[in-house]
């Protein structure tokens, strides 16, 4: 078995629409104004999303705070940029996109607790997902989706790794057979997952590219995994690493991974 896969495609035009999706509602909410409700319970999540995802390490401060990363709160920002920067990021700096890693309700309370932070009011009718295509599903299968995406998993939730229906990092090939049950789950085999070595450390990695020059590659010691290029001559790749599917699963329990499969079962892999 090679180890070596092909570049992750994306499929384009997804993150756009998100964006234009949450500005739209956002347009609406403000419209509305104060209708009652829900703009505390976003607000709420907004800022659940924001310690989970923005606060971390070496980032953004609590409630918008300087950290490592610049201030957030009181700085003038509007919707249009804030909105811009979480989906897109800022290329050249430690800013991600998090157009494709945080679910649409995550991306929305998010932007909107951003918002709030810079006078922007987290207005009642401005809830998650509303207006946004998705498809209906069962009740198990659709707490499953919640679960896989889930932003209070912090980096340890399954679309740190997988993209289903446009959603999600795709460090793993797209999702093809969905296991039986939860012991099956738990028991998936990587064969993808290679030792490297490189810098004085070996490590489990998925190896994307392998150039006469460059080999690029996810190294799965860190969570979110993170992406290596390394000169051809700096590294080598060896056999198939012990690294466990298992030690991916520690955000969940077996109930919860019993919903995950229903919804890997409906949306079938979905990223084809
Ligand atoms: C830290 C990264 C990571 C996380 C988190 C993670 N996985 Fe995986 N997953 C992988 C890797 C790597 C593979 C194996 C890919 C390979 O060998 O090509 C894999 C394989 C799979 C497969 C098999 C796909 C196939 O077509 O055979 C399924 C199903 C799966 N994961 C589901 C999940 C679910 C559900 C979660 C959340 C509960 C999850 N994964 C969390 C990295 C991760």
């Amino acid at each position: 078995m090679s180890p070596i896969r092909p570049s992750p495609t994306r499929k384009g035009g997804g993150p756009l629409t998100i964006a234009t999706l949450i500005l739209a509602t956002w347009a609406i909410a403000s419209a509305q104004g104060r209708a009652g409700g829900g703009g505390a319970d976003m607000a709420a999540q907004g800022e659940k999303v924001y310690n989970q995802t923005c606060a971390t390490g070496y980032c953004h401060g609590v409630k918008g705070a300087s950290g490592g990363a610049p201030r957030l709160a009181s700085r003038g920002f509007d919707a249009a940029y804030i909105t811009q920067v979480v989906r897109a990021g800022i290329q050249g700096t430690g800013m991600p996109a998090f157009g494709t890693t945080l679910s649409r309700g995550d991306l929305t309370a998010v932007v909107a607790y951003v918002g709030s932070l810079n006078g922007i009011a987290p207005t009642a009718a401005l809830i998650p997902d509303r207006g946004m295509p998705r498809r209906q599903l069962p009740p198990e299968a659709a707490k499953g989706r919640a679960l896989f995406y889930e932003a209070i998993r912090g980096f340890a939730r399954c679309s740190v790794c997988h993209q289903v229906d446009g959603t999600g990092i795709a460090v793993a090939d797209p999702i093809g057979k969905v296991p039986e049950n939860v012991a099956a789950l738990r028991a998936i085999a990587s064969p993808h997952v290679v030792n490297a070595t490189a810098e004085g450390s070996t490590f489990p990695a998925l190896v994307l590219s392998k150039g006469a020059i460059t080999v690029k590659l996810y190294d799965l010691t860190t969570k979110p995994p993170v992406l290596r290029t390394f000169a051809a001559a700096e590294v080598k790749i060896g056999g198939a690493s012990n690294w466990s599917h298992n030690s991916a699963m520690a955000a969940y329990n077996d109930g919860e991974l019993e919903s995950v499969l229903a919804f890997l079962k409906v949306a079938g892999g979905g990223e084809k």
